[in-house]
């Protein structure tokens, strides 16, 4: 553009985002703010022009917290006017105008499938009206968010390569917050890809709500997510490749074998099951059974032996009998968990279960605390079964003392080095010399 005389350069406005939930909503947020041109980002608050909360929904707790939140910022706004607050993720597709109405103070409200609309809702909002967009619209919203130049990166990316889901698990809100399952072409993947390792990522995280069915359009036609890890193999610079959440039943028999051939692939897969019983499981909607889990497990250590799994556990599903719980921890024993995440069951307005009838409190409560402790032994005695052994590390921020730096292992735990020589952003071999609770430490080979 060529104007005679140049605008005066105005100051940056000053963006504060607070990210709930899951990795893909930290993905989103990252694009949200280079979107949002003309903002810096800030870490509290109090210095921002603009507050931005990319919500989460997947659990009462986590709602409600977005409410809470809130009402926190009422007093800054009071003393600055000009400030504007929005709401965005799942929250925000979820209950809509509703959070205009509960919160008068929020200016903006918008779902994870416009937020390329972002810079146009920006405007509105700043010129004082109400700014809301949750719908659903066909066209790919990375494609229209703009990216600034090159800003330099940290060692590890999350990139977003499927979005939605379609399985409607009974007590799941994603189906609808997320919308239909789509996935983004390969090319545009593959390109983002090396522009992320161009920028010194050298681990990327493939996202998805279920990133297993990936199936991008590509040469050829369409192209699991088997072959796309393939071709980001070809990447020179680019060291490891994860990706995460897989559903049990997507699991195709060229992603177990990548888990065995691809070196890029890291030995960490985490695979949700839910439950052991097959009659929660068929009340959930899971369209999978324990047993056909547990031979799944049993095909991926064919595959790849060493290979860690991480789970995803609901507890005190309605109707959810003691056997049923037992039949879960059988499970669990029979699996051995490296790592796990478990959830007292949380019922969600809209969804198949809401109706049904809830497990006892206090019930669930014991159940989740046996489950729990049962997941630590496994994933502790794992984790200590590292102690002797010489494992790559890629070296990702210093530790909290001098000289040190903390990077994690292929199996995902976090190691630190004291008097480190490696950088951040390198792979190093490192011998394990001790486990402590939330990570080993080792001395460089
Ligand atoms: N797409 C992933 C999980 C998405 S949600 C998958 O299919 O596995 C992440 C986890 O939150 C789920 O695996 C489940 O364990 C938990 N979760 C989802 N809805 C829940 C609810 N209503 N109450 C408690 N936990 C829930
Ligand atoms: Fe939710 Fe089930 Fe879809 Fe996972 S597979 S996002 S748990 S509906
Ligand atoms: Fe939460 Fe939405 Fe992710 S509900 S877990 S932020 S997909």
């Amino acid at each position: 553009m060529s104007e005679s005389k140049p605008e005066p350069k105005s100051e940056p406005r000053k963006l504060f985002i607070k990210t709930y939930g899951c990795q893909m909503n930290v993905y989103d947020s990252e694009r949200m703010a280079e979107a949002l041109e003309g903002y810096d980002q800030v870490q509290t608050p109090d210095e921002a022009d603009m507050i931005l909360l990319n919500t989460c929904h997947i659990r009462e707790k986590a709602a409600e917290k977005v409410y809470s939140e809130l009402g926190r910022f009422k007093g800054l706004k009071a003393d600055k006017p000009d400030l504007k607050i929005g709401v965005a993720g799942c929250v925000a597709q979820a209950e809509g105008e509703e959070i205009m109405r509960r919160q008068p103070m929020v200016d903006l409200v918008v779902g994870p499938q416009s937020y390329h609309r972002l810079p146009e809702l920006e405007a509105k909002a700043r010129s004082g009206e109400k700014a809301l967009d949750t719908d659903m619209p066909e066209e790919d919203k990375f494609e229209h968010l703009k990216s600034r130049p090159k800003a330099q990166r940290g060692p590890t990316a999350f990139l977003t390569v499927q979005e939605g889901c379609d399985k409607f698990c009974a007590f799941c809100v994603v189906p609808y917050t997320r919308g239909a399952e789509v996935s983004r072409p390969v090319d545009r993947v593959l390109a983002e890809a090396r522009d992320l390792v161009e920028r010194g990522v050298r681990e990327i995280t493939l996202l998805g709500q279920n990133v297993n069915a990936y199936h991008g359009a590509g040469e050829g036609g369409e192209q699991s997510l088997a072959q796309l890890i393939w071709q980001l193999d070809k990447i020179d610079g680019l060291e490891r490749i994860r990706f995460t959440t897989s559903h049990p039943n997507d699991m195709s028999d060229d992603l177990i074998e990548a888990h065995g051939t691809c070196d890029k692939l890291m030995p960490y897969l985490h695979l949700p099951v839910q439950s052991g019983s097959d009659r929660i499981l068929k009340r959930m909607n899971r369209a999978h059974t324990a047993e056909s889990y547990l031979r799944l497990i049993e095909r991926i250590r064919a595959a790849r032996p060493d290979i860690l799994i991480s789970g995803d556990f609901i507890v005190g599903f309605p109707e959810e009998s003691d056997q049923d719980h037992a039949d879960t921890l059988a499970l669990i024993e029979e699996v051995n968990y490296g790592q796990a995440f478990s959830f007292k069951y949380s019922t969600r307005p809209g969804t198949p279960a809401a109706e049904r009838e809830l497990v006892d409190a206090d019930v669930a409560d014991a159940r989740l605390q046996e489950l729990q402790a049962l997941i630590t032994r496994q994933q502790r005695t794992i984790q200590d079964s590292m102690v002797g052994r010489e494992l790559d590390v890629l070296f990702e921020k210093p530790g909290r003392f001098e000289g040190q730096m903390v990077g994690k292992s292929g199996y995902l735990h976090a190691v630190h080095v004291d008097d480190c020589t490696a950088k951040r952003g390198e792979i190093a071999r490192v011998r394990i010399v001790s486990s402590g609770p939330n990570s080993l430490s080792g001395a460089l080979v």
